[in-house]
């Protein structure tokens, strides 16, 4: 026994002695640190402010407030009975009991980013009603050099120790005697080791937080002891695997951002209560060896690079996991090239499930009542060929996410598989769209039925779908009909340069249709008529060619409209009158508008009717100016000088017609004259 002992401690010493030598330049290096560079803390304002101007503490009822006020200890005149004191981000360098003015009621102590690398040794002995305490983001590692223990954390049910410079060995200083602990925040140190002994002495401890250490190694039975701990964070270290898992009651674990290799459970039959683990951006080459008996709800094994869903390379192991409970799947970002359906046995609970950015050719799912519950698949970002799905074997699926993947053929009526289909992305692809099925006893529509490209894919009658894109698929055409009888209310269209839609294609949406973008398509005219589909509110016409507004010949519905960037010179005034009543945001930058020929949309921008949000990049071309003129800098007396000079010119002719009559007049009156006397001489 005692040989063993020895030979336990030797270690220890030999770290003690290397340590010691370690210890006294370490001192001093951290605590020239502390007198160098206040700016380094993270309450810049506390330290930089001069003491004298910063308001008294804050008191509501027993909690006192002085956060942020260059204080060094408490203030002498705290309430008696204060409960909660929140002195984060001062200057305390010594935790004595002077320091909090003597006080010993505390119910939560904030003592967050400050300088304390000194604590008074059972300073929290008599703290019975102390149950949360923040130590977060000081010196910590000082004092624990100096090996002395805090002594009992009599009642502390939460303790944050995150950011303090805590190395292997030292977090035991803090937690000897805290057998009340619950909630342990060690996060942002630098512990390599999780010790046997490091939580010996907090066997209440419910939830651990490792996050953002250099953890290397957790030795056998470290966590053993604690018997109520359900939730582990250790993301963000070294792991590099886990072999015999076998934490029975732990409900959460987190070990992303390690670099694991393998995730091994026991082999045993025993129930896990684990709930979720999340083993994302690590480094694993199989799927984890899952817990046999499991509960597991939340599975996030992406940023890996998996390859295949066999254990460690061995086919037979995972046969006997079922995630019958697991709700999420993700696992994006690995190297996957397929999924076996058989992968999917026994998963009636699975609501997500993410396989994008992997190298997916093909995927199936074709047994009936497969996935029963599944409502999200996202398979973007593959090198999808084919995809097939039975009858029934997705019958929840709501958004299905299919971007960037090159699909070009698809099973004509996939989607129409899909019976609760709402969401779906079909950009980056290369498909085609399917005149819509047609009455075989309509001879015209057959011969047209025969036309369709034999690789195309179908989106009518899919009577679910809501949102649909397909934008950057080279689109060609829209054939007529191609949406009959699928409610959408988006439609995505944009960035198919050189579409050309039939002027019946968007037919059977006039009730549905909300949102239509057809950005970057090079149109130059449009020949469907969007005035007939009664529910748009949102169009996106951009970044096209278009010469001329489309006609809207009744009452339009349109709320926004996007006309940036076309070839519009003139806006036809009936259709802004029929747009007016509706339309509330109107973009319309980089057009070679005339300005005098639209004088009724610049009455609109002036009286408000309308938001132009790109308003600075609305010019248009005036004769009398060189430069295109902003719209907002045009009055209408600009366009009334022209018209100002045809008056003149109008007065001018009158003035000169009245004068020559005038003149023609008085001629005629003179010569009247003349005769008269000759009348009467005659007379
Ligand atoms: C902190 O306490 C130590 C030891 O009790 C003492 O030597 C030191 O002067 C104190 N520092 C301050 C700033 O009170
Ligand atoms: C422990 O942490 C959990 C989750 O962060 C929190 O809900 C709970 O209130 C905490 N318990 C204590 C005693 O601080
Ligand atoms: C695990 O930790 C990472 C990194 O801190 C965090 O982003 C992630 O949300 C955590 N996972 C879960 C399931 O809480
Ligand atoms: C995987 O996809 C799901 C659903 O689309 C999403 O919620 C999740 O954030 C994605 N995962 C990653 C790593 O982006
Ligand atoms: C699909 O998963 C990827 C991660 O692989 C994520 O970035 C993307 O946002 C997800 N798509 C949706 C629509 O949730
Ligand atoms: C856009 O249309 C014009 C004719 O209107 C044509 O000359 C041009 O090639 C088209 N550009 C693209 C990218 O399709």
């Amino acid at each position: 026994m005692t040989d063993q002992m020895m030979m336990n401690v030797k270690p220890n010493q030999l770290m003690k002695a290397t340590l010691q030598t370690e210890t006294s330049t370490m001192v001093l290096l951290l605590l020239l640190l502390q007198l160098l560079s206040p700016l380094l803390l993270s309450c810049v304002a506390a330290s930089a402010g001069p003491p004298r101007h910063l308001p008294p503490c804050q008191v509501v009822q027993m909690d006192v407030f002085c956060s942020d006020r260059s204080l060094r200890s408490a203030p002498v005149d705290l309430p008696q009975g204060v409960q909660l004191l929140d002195l984060s981000c001062n200057q305390v360098q010594n935790l004595t009991r002077e320091t909090l003015a003597y006080h010993t009621g505390f119910y939560h102590l904030n003592l967050h980013a400050n300088r304390i690398h000194f604590i008074q040794p059972g300073l929290f002995r008599d703290m019975t009603e102390l149950k949360v305490l923040d130590l977060s983001k000081n010196h910590l590692s000082v004092f624990a050099l100096s090996k002395v223990s805090i002594g009992p954390l009599t009642a502390v049910e939460s303790l944050d120790l995150s950011g303090n410079g805590l190395y292997t060995g030292m977090s035991e200083y803090f937690l000897e005697e805290s057998p009340s602990l619950v909630n342990l925040s060690l996060n942002s140190n630098s512990i390599t080791k999780i010790a046997q002994n490091t939580f010996s002495g907090s066997s209440s401890l419910e939830k651990i937080s490792l996050h953002n250490n250099v953890i290397l190694e957790i030795e056998d039975g470290a966590f053993d002891s604690l018997r109520h701990l359900t939730e582990l964070d250790l993301s963000k270290n070294s792991i590099t695997c886990i072999t015999d898992f076998n934490l029975y009651n732990l409900k959460v674990l987190n070990l992303s951002k390690n670099s694991m290799e393998l995730f091994h459970s026991a082999s045993s039959s025993q129930l896990y209560n684990l709930l979720n683990l999340d083993l994302s951006e690590n480094k694993m080459l199989y799927f984890p060896f899952l817990p046999r008996t499991n509960v597991l709800q939340y599975l996030d094994v992406s940023r890996n690079h998996i390859q295949s869903f066999n254990v460690s390379g061995n086919p037979e192991k995972r046969a006997n996991v079922f995630l019958t409970q697991l709700q999420y799947l993700d696992m994006s970002y690995n190297r996957l090239k397929t999924i076996p359906e058989t992968f999917f046995c026994f998963m009636r609970s699975l609501e997500v499930l993410n396989v994008s950015n992997n190298c997916i050719g093909s995927f199936s799912l074709t047994v009936e009542g497969l996935l029963p519950t599944v409502k999200i698949i996202n398979l973007s970002f593959n090198s999808l060929q084919t995809l097939t799905f039975g009858e029934n074997s997705l019958p929840s699926l709501e958004k299905l996410f299919l971007q960037g993947n090159d699909l070009t053929t698809l099973d004509h009526h996939v989607f129409q598989k899909l019976p609760s289909i709402k969401y779906l992305q079909l950009q980056q692809n290369n498909l085609k769209i399917c005149d819509s099925q047609q009455s075989p006893y309509d001879p015209e529509l057959t011969e047209q039925n025969q036309v369709n490209p034999p690789d195309c894919v179908s989106l009518s009658s899919v009577r679910s779908l809501h949102f649909l894109y397909l934008s950057e698929n080279n689109l060609q055409n829209l054939p007529a009909n191609a949406f009959a009888n699928t409610p959408l209310k988006l439609l995505d269209l944009s960035l198919n340069p050189g579409l050309d839609m039939d002027k019946d294609s968007l037919r059977g949406l006039e009730h549905s249709l909300v949102h239509l973008l057809l950005r970057e398509n090079n149109i130059s005219s449009l020949h469907t008529d969007l005035s007939l589909l009664q529910s748009l509110k949102h169009v996106d016409l951009s970044t096209n060619q278009l010469t001329s507004l489309p006609v809207w010949n009744r009452e339009s519905s349109i709320e926004s409209l996007n006309l940036q960037n076309n070839n519009l010179v003139t806006l036809d005034s009936s259709t802004m009158v029929a747009l007016e009543h509706s339309l509330k945001t109107l973009y319309m930058g980089s057009n070679p508008l005339n300005c005098c020929s639209n004088l009724g949309f610049l009455n609109m921008v002036q009286r408000l009717a309308v938001v132009v949000p790109d308003i600075e990049t609305v010019t248009c071309v005036h004769e009398d100016f060189s430069e295109p003129v902003n719209i907002e800098k045009l009055t209408e007396g600009m366009c009334q000088a022209s018209s100002n000079s045809a008056y003149v010119v109008v007065v001018v002719v009158l003035v000169l017609l009245v004068v020559t009559m005038v003149v023609a007049l008085l001629v005629k009156r003179r010569r009247s004259r003349k005769r008269k006397p000759n009348i009467s001489f005659r007379a």
